[in-house]
Protein backbone atom coordinates (compact mmCIF):
# COMPACT_ATOMS: atom_id res chain seq x y z
CA UNK A 1 0.00 0.00 0.00
CA UNK A 2 1.50 3.44 -0.88
CA UNK A 3 1.21 5.85 1.73
CA UNK A 4 -1.09 8.99 1.17
CA UNK A 5 -0.01 11.97 2.36
CA UNK A 6 -2.32 14.55 3.82
CA UNK A 7 -2.38 18.19 4.58
CA UNK A 8 -0.57 19.22 7.83
CA UNK A 9 -3.07 19.53 10.80
CA UNK A 10 -4.65 23.71 10.84
CA UNK A 11 -3.48 23.96 7.51
CA UNK A 12 -6.10 24.20 4.54
CA UNK A 13 -5.76 23.86 0.50
CA UNK A 14 -7.72 26.10 -1.00
CA UNK A 15 -9.17 25.56 -5.15
CA UNK A 16 -12.07 26.78 -6.93
CA UNK A 17 -14.52 28.62 -6.52
CA UNK A 18 -13.01 29.12 -3.04
CA UNK A 19 -10.05 30.89 -4.85
CA UNK A 20 -12.14 32.80 -6.97
CA UNK A 21 -13.88 34.42 -3.56
CA UNK A 22 -10.55 34.78 -2.00
CA UNK A 23 -9.19 36.98 -5.76
CA UNK A 24 -12.21 38.94 -5.51
CA UNK A 25 -11.56 39.72 -1.82
CA UNK A 26 -7.79 40.89 -2.14
CA UNK A 27 -8.98 42.72 -5.63
CA UNK A 28 -11.33 44.87 -3.35
CA UNK A 29 -9.20 45.13 -0.59
CA UNK A 30 -5.83 46.60 -2.92
CA UNK A 31 -8.76 48.87 -4.45
CA UNK A 32 -9.75 50.38 -0.88
CA UNK A 33 -5.97 50.40 0.12
CA UNK A 34 -5.08 52.19 -3.24
CA UNK A 35 -7.77 55.11 -3.00
CA UNK A 36 -6.99 55.71 0.82
CA UNK A 37 -3.15 56.07 -0.57
CA UNK A 38 -1.54 52.70 1.37
CA UNK A 39 1.33 51.17 -0.25
CA UNK A 40 2.23 47.24 -0.56
CA UNK A 41 4.96 45.82 1.37
CA UNK A 42 6.10 42.12 0.86
CA UNK A 43 7.91 41.05 3.88
CA UNK A 44 9.61 37.70 4.85
CA UNK A 45 7.66 34.67 6.49
CA UNK A 46 10.83 34.36 8.93
CA UNK A 47 11.73 36.82 11.45
CA UNK A 48 14.00 36.38 14.68
CA UNK A 49 12.40 34.89 17.51
CA UNK A 50 14.07 37.75 19.53
CA UNK A 51 11.85 40.24 17.56
CA UNK A 52 8.47 38.56 18.96
CA UNK A 53 9.33 38.04 22.33
CA UNK A 54 10.16 41.86 22.60
CA UNK A 55 7.60 42.88 20.35
CA UNK A 56 4.48 40.87 21.29
CA UNK A 57 5.60 40.45 24.76
CA UNK A 58 6.89 37.13 26.51
CA UNK A 59 4.22 36.55 28.46
CA UNK A 60 1.64 36.90 25.64
CA UNK A 61 -0.15 33.35 23.85
CA UNK A 62 1.44 33.88 20.93
CA UNK A 63 4.90 34.37 22.13
CA UNK A 64 4.61 31.70 25.17
CA UNK A 65 2.76 28.41 23.22
CA UNK A 66 2.17 29.49 19.64
CA UNK A 67 5.58 30.65 17.97
CA UNK A 68 7.29 27.95 15.17
CA UNK A 69 10.28 27.95 15.89
CA UNK A 70 13.01 26.37 13.34
CA UNK A 71 15.27 24.76 15.82
CA UNK A 72 18.90 25.57 16.25
CA UNK A 73 18.38 29.09 14.21
CA UNK A 74 16.91 31.33 16.67
CA UNK A 75 14.63 32.08 13.63
CA UNK A 76 10.34 32.03 13.83
CA UNK A 77 7.70 31.82 11.20
CA UNK A 78 5.36 34.62 11.85
CA UNK A 79 2.80 34.87 13.72
CA UNK A 80 1.61 38.57 12.49
CA UNK A 81 3.24 41.09 10.96
CA UNK A 82 3.01 44.28 13.10
CA UNK A 83 6.38 43.75 15.22
CA UNK A 84 7.69 42.67 11.54
CA UNK A 85 6.86 46.18 9.97
CA UNK A 86 8.15 47.92 13.31
CA UNK A 87 11.33 46.03 12.37
CA UNK A 88 11.33 46.87 8.73
CA UNK A 89 10.60 50.50 9.33
CA UNK A 90 13.54 50.75 11.91
CA UNK A 91 16.23 48.68 9.99
CA UNK A 92 15.81 50.54 6.83
CA UNK A 93 15.06 54.49 9.19
CA UNK A 94 12.32 55.26 6.93
CA UNK A 95 11.64 58.01 8.89
CA UNK A 96 14.30 59.85 7.26
CA UNK A 97 12.58 59.47 4.18
CA UNK A 98 9.36 60.40 5.06
CA UNK A 99 7.35 61.51 8.45
CA UNK A 100 4.20 59.34 7.65
CA UNK A 101 4.19 56.13 5.94
CA UNK A 102 0.94 53.79 5.19
CA UNK A 103 1.37 50.25 4.06
CA UNK A 104 -0.77 47.29 3.49
CA UNK A 105 0.71 43.58 3.14
CA UNK A 106 -1.59 40.23 2.62
CA UNK A 107 0.36 37.30 3.65
CA UNK A 108 0.81 33.86 5.24
CA UNK A 109 0.76 34.00 9.20
CA UNK A 110 1.56 31.09 11.47
CA UNK A 111 0.43 30.13 14.88
CA UNK A 112 0.55 26.65 16.56
CA UNK A 113 -3.01 26.97 17.77
CA UNK A 114 -4.89 23.77 18.52
CA UNK A 115 -6.42 24.08 15.33
CA UNK A 116 -10.64 24.32 14.89
CA UNK A 117 -13.44 25.96 12.65
CA UNK A 118 -11.66 29.44 11.71
CA UNK A 119 -8.22 28.63 13.52
CA UNK A 120 -5.74 27.66 11.85
CA UNK A 121 -2.06 27.55 12.44
CA UNK A 122 -1.48 28.66 8.87
CA UNK A 123 -3.74 31.55 7.75
CA UNK A 124 -3.65 35.12 6.25
CA UNK A 125 -3.53 38.51 6.96
CA UNK A 126 -5.13 41.49 5.11
CA UNK A 127 -3.07 44.23 7.11
CA UNK A 128 -2.35 47.91 6.99
CA UNK A 129 -0.44 49.59 9.13
CA UNK A 130 0.05 53.95 9.25
CA UNK A 131 3.05 54.89 10.77
CA UNK A 132 4.15 58.66 11.97
CA UNK A 133 1.03 60.17 13.34
CA UNK A 134 -0.76 60.46 16.28
CA UNK A 135 -3.61 62.17 15.02
CA UNK A 136 -7.23 60.66 16.79
CA UNK A 137 -8.73 60.68 12.36
CA UNK A 138 -6.56 58.21 11.36
CA UNK A 139 -7.80 56.10 13.95
CA UNK A 140 -10.95 56.62 12.79
CA UNK A 141 -9.48 55.87 9.33
CA UNK A 142 -7.85 52.42 9.80
CA UNK A 143 -11.20 51.66 11.32
CA UNK A 144 -12.85 52.50 8.20
CA UNK A 145 -11.02 50.61 5.82
CA UNK A 146 -10.79 47.45 7.63
CA UNK A 147 -14.71 48.06 7.79
CA UNK A 148 -14.44 48.97 4.44
CA UNK A 149 -12.93 45.80 3.12
CA UNK A 150 -15.05 43.55 5.18
CA UNK A 151 -18.51 45.13 3.57
CA UNK A 152 -16.85 44.93 0.14
CA UNK A 153 -16.10 41.35 0.55
CA UNK A 154 -19.74 40.50 1.15
CA UNK A 155 -19.89 40.66 5.08
CA UNK A 156 -22.71 42.17 6.95
CA UNK A 157 -23.33 41.39 10.53
CA UNK A 158 -20.42 43.54 11.69
CA UNK A 159 -19.79 44.41 15.21
CA UNK A 160 -16.98 46.85 15.93
CA UNK A 161 -16.17 46.91 19.34
CA UNK A 162 -14.11 49.83 20.53
CA UNK A 163 -11.57 50.75 24.16
CA UNK A 164 -8.93 52.65 25.24
CA UNK A 165 -6.12 51.47 27.34
CA UNK A 166 -4.15 54.70 27.72
CA UNK A 167 -0.56 55.72 27.37
CA UNK A 168 2.36 53.15 28.68
CA UNK A 169 1.62 55.15 32.94
CA UNK A 170 -2.44 54.58 31.94
CA UNK A 171 -1.57 50.95 31.46
CA UNK A 172 0.31 50.60 34.36
CA UNK A 173 -2.25 52.57 35.92
CA UNK A 174 -4.85 49.98 35.05
CA UNK A 175 -2.64 47.21 35.68
CA UNK A 176 -1.63 48.23 39.07
CA UNK A 177 -5.28 48.80 39.97
CA UNK A 178 -6.42 45.71 38.60
CA UNK A 179 -4.08 43.11 40.45
CA UNK A 180 -4.92 45.41 43.83
CA UNK A 181 -8.41 44.55 42.92
CA UNK A 182 -7.80 40.96 42.19
CA UNK A 183 -6.03 39.93 45.15
CA UNK A 184 -9.16 39.31 47.33
CA UNK A 185 -10.35 37.22 44.33
CA UNK A 186 -6.91 34.98 43.90
CA UNK A 187 -8.25 31.77 45.07
CA UNK A 188 -11.50 32.24 42.63
CA UNK A 189 -9.32 32.99 39.12
CA UNK A 190 -8.34 30.22 36.72
CA UNK A 191 -5.07 28.55 36.96
CA UNK A 192 -3.83 31.16 34.00
CA UNK A 193 -5.66 33.98 35.23
CA UNK A 194 -3.50 33.24 38.79
CA UNK A 195 -0.42 33.52 36.50
CA UNK A 196 -1.21 36.77 35.00
CA UNK A 197 -1.89 38.47 38.22
CA UNK A 198 1.51 38.70 38.30
CA UNK A 199 2.85 38.32 34.85
CA UNK A 200 0.30 40.52 32.89
CA UNK A 201 -2.77 41.26 35.16
CA UNK A 202 -4.17 43.04 31.73
CA UNK A 203 -4.79 40.05 30.29
CA UNK A 204 -7.44 38.70 33.00
CA UNK A 205 -9.70 40.94 31.41
CA UNK A 206 -9.98 39.33 28.37
CA UNK A 207 -9.91 35.62 29.74
CA UNK A 208 -12.98 33.70 28.67
CA UNK A 209 -13.74 31.81 31.43
CA UNK A 210 -17.02 32.30 32.55
CA UNK A 211 -15.79 32.39 36.33
CA UNK A 212 -13.33 34.96 35.67
CA UNK A 213 -16.02 37.28 33.33
CA UNK A 214 -17.71 37.23 35.97
CA UNK A 215 -15.32 38.79 38.42
CA UNK A 216 -14.04 40.90 36.15
CA UNK A 217 -17.16 42.73 35.45
CA UNK A 218 -17.54 43.34 38.94
CA UNK A 219 -14.74 45.21 39.29
CA UNK A 220 -16.49 48.09 37.07
CA UNK A 221 -13.51 49.16 35.20
CA UNK A 222 -14.17 52.15 33.14
CA UNK A 223 -11.78 54.97 31.33
CA UNK A 224 -10.83 56.01 35.01
CA UNK A 225 -6.84 55.06 34.46
CA UNK A 226 -7.15 57.55 31.16
CA UNK A 227 -4.91 60.49 31.32
CA UNK A 228 -6.12 63.64 30.04
CA UNK A 229 -4.51 63.32 26.87
CA UNK A 230 -5.46 59.96 26.65
CA UNK A 231 -9.48 60.68 27.12
CA UNK A 232 -9.53 63.27 24.77
CA UNK A 233 -8.03 61.15 21.91
CA UNK A 234 -10.07 58.28 23.11
CA UNK A 235 -13.62 59.99 23.02
CA UNK A 236 -12.87 62.70 19.94
CA UNK A 237 -12.49 59.72 18.28
CA UNK A 238 -15.65 58.09 19.56
CA UNK A 239 -17.12 61.53 18.55
CA UNK A 240 -15.94 61.35 15.55
CA UNK A 241 -17.40 58.03 14.44
CA UNK A 242 -20.27 59.32 15.69
CA UNK A 243 -19.85 61.70 12.56
CA UNK A 244 -18.80 58.73 10.43
CA UNK A 245 -22.26 57.33 11.11
CA UNK A 246 -19.75 54.35 12.42
CA UNK A 247 -21.10 52.05 15.38
CA UNK A 248 -19.31 50.86 17.76
CA UNK A 249 -19.71 49.11 21.40
CA UNK A 250 -17.89 51.16 23.79
CA UNK A 251 -16.20 47.81 25.59
CA UNK A 252 -14.03 48.83 28.12
CA UNK A 253 -12.99 45.16 29.39
CA UNK A 254 -11.38 44.71 25.77
CA UNK A 255 -7.68 44.45 26.23
CA UNK A 256 -6.20 42.35 23.02
CA UNK A 257 -3.45 39.74 23.80
CA UNK A 258 -0.56 41.87 22.65
CA UNK A 259 1.54 43.64 24.77
CA UNK A 260 2.44 46.83 22.22
CA UNK A 261 -0.96 47.77 22.51
CA UNK A 262 -1.33 51.97 23.76
CA UNK A 263 -4.67 53.89 23.43
CA UNK A 264 -7.36 52.87 20.53
CA UNK A 265 -8.04 49.00 20.35
CA UNK A 266 -10.69 47.64 18.59
CA UNK A 267 -12.04 44.67 17.25
CA UNK A 268 -14.63 43.36 14.23
CA UNK A 269 -16.57 40.44 15.22
CA UNK A 270 -19.88 38.81 13.68
CA UNK A 271 -22.66 36.89 14.97
CA UNK A 272 -22.28 33.97 11.99
CA UNK A 273 -18.64 32.31 13.12
CA UNK A 274 -19.49 30.64 16.46
CA UNK A 275 -16.69 30.89 18.83
CA UNK A 276 -13.73 32.10 16.57
CA UNK A 277 -15.68 35.30 15.79
CA UNK A 278 -13.07 37.91 15.54
CA UNK A 279 -12.64 39.01 11.62
CA UNK A 280 -10.21 41.31 12.47
CA UNK A 281 -8.44 43.92 15.13
CA UNK A 282 -5.63 46.86 15.73
CA UNK A 283 -4.98 49.31 17.18
CA UNK A 284 -2.48 51.66 18.40
CA UNK A 285 1.14 50.76 18.99
CA UNK A 286 2.81 54.22 20.05
CA UNK A 287 5.72 52.78 22.05
CA UNK A 288 6.61 49.76 19.60
CA UNK A 289 9.00 51.34 17.37
CA UNK A 290 10.81 53.20 20.09
CA UNK A 291 10.74 50.09 22.38
CA UNK A 292 12.63 47.79 19.48
CA UNK A 293 15.36 49.87 19.46
CA UNK A 294 14.15 52.80 17.43
CA UNK A 295 15.89 56.14 18.65
CA UNK A 296 12.29 58.48 18.57
CA UNK A 297 9.26 57.58 19.92
CA UNK A 298 7.37 57.40 16.35
CA UNK A 299 3.40 56.51 17.12
CA UNK A 300 1.44 54.45 14.51
CA UNK A 301 -1.89 52.07 14.03
CA UNK A 302 -2.44 49.23 12.15
CA UNK A 303 -5.36 46.18 11.56
CA UNK A 304 -5.77 42.96 10.86
CA UNK A 305 -8.14 41.31 9.03
CA UNK A 306 -8.35 37.03 8.78
CA UNK A 307 -8.87 35.97 5.17
CA UNK A 308 -9.99 32.06 6.32
CA UNK A 309 -12.31 33.97 8.84
CA UNK A 310 -13.43 36.64 5.66
CA UNK A 311 -13.88 33.45 3.71
CA UNK A 312 -16.29 31.51 5.82
CA UNK A 313 -18.77 34.28 6.00
CA UNK A 314 -18.45 36.14 2.61
CA UNK A 315 -21.89 36.37 0.34
CA UNK A 316 -20.42 37.09 -2.65
CA UNK A 317 -21.00 35.26 -5.70
CA UNK A 318 -19.49 31.58 -5.49
CA UNK A 319 -19.51 31.30 -9.34
CA UNK A 320 -16.58 32.98 -11.48
CA UNK A 321 -15.27 31.29 -14.11
CA UNK A 322 -13.12 33.43 -16.02
CA UNK A 323 -13.82 31.50 -19.49
CA UNK A 324 -16.03 33.46 -21.68
CA UNK A 325 -15.84 31.63 -24.80
CA UNK A 326 -15.78 28.23 -25.10
CA UNK A 327 -15.12 26.45 -28.33
CA UNK A 328 -16.39 23.03 -29.44
CA UNK A 329 -14.91 20.80 -32.08
CA UNK A 330 -17.31 18.82 -33.90
CA UNK A 331 -14.27 16.50 -34.84
CA UNK A 332 -10.63 15.62 -34.05
CA UNK A 333 -9.93 16.74 -37.60
CA UNK A 334 -10.21 20.20 -37.69
CA UNK A 335 -9.22 20.31 -33.44
CA UNK A 336 -6.12 22.18 -35.35
CA UNK A 337 -7.61 25.08 -36.53
CA UNK A 338 -10.08 25.33 -33.72
CA UNK A 339 -7.37 25.63 -31.02
CA UNK A 340 -5.84 28.27 -33.66
CA UNK A 341 -9.41 30.10 -33.04
CA UNK A 342 -9.55 29.36 -29.42
CA UNK A 343 -5.82 31.45 -29.56
CA UNK A 344 -6.86 34.33 -31.97
CA UNK A 345 -10.18 34.85 -29.22
CA UNK A 346 -7.83 34.90 -26.11
CA UNK A 347 -5.69 37.31 -28.07
CA UNK A 348 -8.33 39.74 -27.38
CA UNK A 349 -8.58 39.33 -24.17
CA UNK A 350 -11.24 37.49 -24.06
CA UNK A 351 -11.17 34.18 -21.39
CA UNK A 352 -11.37 31.30 -24.08
CA UNK A 353 -11.02 27.07 -23.45
CA UNK A 354 -11.27 24.03 -25.51
CA UNK A 355 -11.54 20.97 -24.73
CA UNK A 356 -8.27 19.14 -24.48
CA UNK A 357 -9.52 15.25 -24.51
CA UNK A 358 -11.32 14.43 -27.33
CA UNK A 359 -14.95 14.93 -25.73
CA UNK A 360 -17.84 14.27 -27.99
CA UNK A 361 -19.57 17.48 -28.89
CA UNK A 362 -22.38 16.82 -26.66
CA UNK A 363 -19.83 16.43 -23.53
CA UNK A 364 -18.28 19.67 -24.87
CA UNK A 365 -21.35 21.51 -24.67
CA UNK A 366 -22.54 20.11 -21.41
CA UNK A 367 -19.25 20.80 -19.84
CA UNK A 368 -19.14 24.72 -21.13
CA UNK A 369 -22.79 24.47 -19.25
CA UNK A 370 -21.54 23.33 -15.87
CA UNK A 371 -18.98 26.28 -16.43
CA UNK A 372 -21.53 28.63 -16.92
CA UNK A 373 -19.61 29.74 -19.78
CA UNK A 374 -21.95 32.17 -21.53
CA UNK A 375 -20.85 31.95 -25.50
CA UNK A 376 -19.71 28.50 -27.34
CA UNK A 377 -18.04 28.92 -30.57
CA UNK A 378 -19.26 25.98 -32.38
CA UNK A 379 -16.08 24.84 -35.24
CA UNK A 380 -17.64 22.43 -37.81
CA UNK A 381 -16.20 21.13 -41.01
CA UNK A 382 -19.12 22.16 -43.50
CA UNK A 383 -19.06 25.60 -41.68
CA UNK A 384 -15.45 25.99 -42.06
CA UNK A 385 -15.46 25.37 -45.58
CA UNK A 386 -17.83 28.44 -45.86
CA UNK A 387 -15.11 30.62 -43.66
CA UNK A 388 -18.05 30.37 -40.60
CA UNK A 389 -18.65 28.44 -37.34
CA UNK A 390 -21.91 28.76 -35.26
CA UNK A 391 -22.16 31.08 -32.27
CA UNK A 392 -24.33 29.61 -29.74
CA UNK A 393 -25.70 31.76 -26.65
CA UNK A 394 -26.14 29.35 -23.94
CA UNK A 395 -27.90 31.50 -21.42
CA UNK A 396 -30.96 31.44 -24.59
CA UNK A 397 -30.11 28.35 -26.08
CA UNK A 398 -29.97 30.02 -29.29
CA UNK A 399 -27.19 29.88 -32.00
CA UNK A 400 -26.64 31.17 -35.14
CA UNK A 401 -24.17 31.35 -37.99
CA UNK A 402 -21.35 33.68 -38.24
CA UNK A 403 -18.66 34.25 -40.50
CA UNK A 404 -14.87 34.08 -39.12
CA UNK A 405 -13.61 37.74 -39.85
CA UNK A 406 -16.97 38.79 -38.06
CA UNK A 407 -16.47 36.41 -34.86
CA UNK A 408 -14.33 38.56 -32.54
CA UNK A 409 -17.03 42.19 -32.85
CA UNK A 410 -19.83 39.51 -32.90
CA UNK A 411 -18.45 37.91 -29.23
CA UNK A 412 -17.54 41.24 -27.74
CA UNK A 413 -21.03 42.35 -28.39
CA UNK A 414 -22.43 39.53 -26.89
CA UNK A 415 -20.60 39.99 -24.22
CA UNK A 416 -20.83 43.23 -23.36
CA UNK A 417 -17.81 44.62 -23.56
P1 LIG B 1 -4.80 39.34 15.80
O1 LIG B 1 -6.06 39.69 16.54
O2 LIG B 1 -3.89 38.38 16.45
O3 LIG B 1 -4.07 40.72 15.51
O4 LIG B 1 -5.17 38.79 14.36
C1 LIG B 1 -6.04 39.49 13.51
C2 LIG B 1 -7.07 38.55 12.90
O5 LIG B 1 -6.42 37.42 12.31
C3 LIG B 1 -8.05 37.92 13.89
O6 LIG B 1 -9.10 38.79 14.21
C4 LIG B 1 -8.53 36.71 13.13
O7 LIG B 1 -9.52 37.07 12.18
C5 LIG B 1 -7.28 36.29 12.36
N1 LIG B 1 -6.61 35.18 13.05
C6 LIG B 1 -5.81 35.26 14.13
N2 LIG B 1 -5.36 34.04 14.48
C7 LIG B 1 -5.90 33.17 13.59
C8 LIG B 1 -5.83 31.75 13.41
N3 LIG B 1 -5.09 30.98 14.21
N4 LIG B 1 -6.51 31.19 12.38
C9 LIG B 1 -7.25 31.95 11.54
N5 LIG B 1 -7.34 33.30 11.66
C10 LIG B 1 -6.69 33.90 12.67
C11 LIG B 1 -2.83 40.82 14.95
O8 LIG B 1 -2.23 39.89 14.48
C12 LIG B 1 -2.30 42.24 14.91
N6 LIG B 1 -1.01 42.20 14.22
C13 LIG B 1 -3.27 43.19 14.22
C14 LIG B 1 -2.73 44.58 14.15
C15 LIG B 1 -2.18 45.16 13.07
N7 LIG B 1 -2.66 45.44 15.14
C16 LIG B 1 -2.09 46.56 14.72
N8 LIG B 1 -1.77 46.38 13.46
Amino acid sequence: MKKIFHSVRGTCDFYPPQTFIIEKIIEKAKRIFEIFGYEPILLPHLEEEGLFKKGIGTTTDIVEKQMFKIESKDVVLRPEATAQVARFYIENSLHKFKDFHKFYYIGAMFRGERPQKGRLREFHHIGAEAIGSENFYLDAEIIDVSLKILKASGIDDLSLKINSLGCAKDKNKLSDSIKRKLRDYESVLCPDCKKRLTTSPLRILDCKKNSCQKIVSSLNIKSQHLCEGCHSHFFGLLAFLDELKIKYVYQPLLVRGLDYYTNTVFEITTCRLGSQDALGAGGRYNNLIYDLAGRVQIPAIGFALGLERMLLVSNLPKEYSTIKVGVACTSSDIYRQAYKLTQTIRDEGVGCDIDYKGKSLKAQLKNFQKLGVPLVVIVGDAELKEGCIILRDMRESRQEKVKLEELRSIIKERLGA
